[in-house]
């Protein structure tokens, strides 16, 4: 599994009087294949989670992903780190399932062939294949997520990011996408509310106003969780 490094990480939105600083000195070395994020709304998970891939460069410190600057080398971390937003919507960008799919192998030189045996392999375990030729508009909240994390995985990443990816979805679906992010081989660090997705991981951490408050295995840190709350 990669290893993620912070280094005396820091994040600040906006400058001059507007300055909110989100992320507060975090230093974190992990190499789990299982990572959850917890926090409350504003705690800074989303900006976190964004740092992994470089959506978001730190103001000061340092991010390395498998010892990639995600500042100096963001390209080697993009090809690493696949991510997944909370609304799948904002990640379907084709008009059907299949082409969604297709369009994160564009530019990497693969002959057709080989995409359309990949993009193939990527609905069949979705359960998917059915609709490769709908619109993706037509699925439902769940198989969207679903959609979404085929989209991403197609490209093989190391390591996968997901912020809060069954926050929007009810019952059954958000079920079905845990099921498919339990089942998934590789690392995976997700942000959640959800906390029994967080059942058998490996580590949780816990964010409160931008710092990293605790770190440790889920059951100590979800009691440390719920006593922020309470
Ligand atoms: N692009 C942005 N510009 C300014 N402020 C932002 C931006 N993104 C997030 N924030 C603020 O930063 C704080 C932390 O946000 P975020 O990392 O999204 O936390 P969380 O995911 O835990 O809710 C919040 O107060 C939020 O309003
Ligand atoms: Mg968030």
């Amino acid at each position: 599994m990669p290893v993620i490094e912070l280094e005396q990480v820091s994040h600040v939105y906006g400058s001059g009087p507007a300055a909110r600083r989100v992320l507060d000195d975090v230093t974190l070395r992990a190499g789990e294949q299982r990572i959850g994020v917890v926090g409350a709304n504003g705690s800074g998970k989303s900006t976190f989670a964004r740092l992994l891939n470089g959506l978001v460069l730190p103001t000061s410190g340092t991010v390395r992903v498998a010892g990639h600057d995600t500042r100096r080398d963001g390209r080697a971390v993009r090809r690493r780190v696949g991510f997944c937003f909370t609304d799948p919507d904002a990640q379907i960008v084709m008009p059907t399932v299949a082409e969604d799919v297709a369009f994160g192998l564009r530019r990497r030189g693969l002959a057709k062939a080989e995409v359309a045996a990949r993009v193939d392999a990527a609905l069949a375990t979705y359960g998917l294949t059915d609709h490769a030729d709908h619109p993706a508009h037509l699925l439902s909240g769940g198989q969207k997520q679903l959609l979404a994390l085929a989209s991403v995985l197609v490209t093989e990443p190391e390591l996968l990011v997901m912020d809060e990816p069954t926050t929007l979805l009810d019952l059954r679906n958000a079920r079905m996408v845990a099921d498919a992010v339990a089942a998934l081989p590789q690392q995976v660090v997700l942000v959640t509310h959800h906390l029994d997705l967080l059942d058998g991981f490996d580590r949780v951490l816990v964010f409160d106003a931008g710092r990293l408050v605790c770190d440790d295995v889920p059951d100590v840190a979800l009691t440390h969780y719920t006593s922020l709350v309470g």
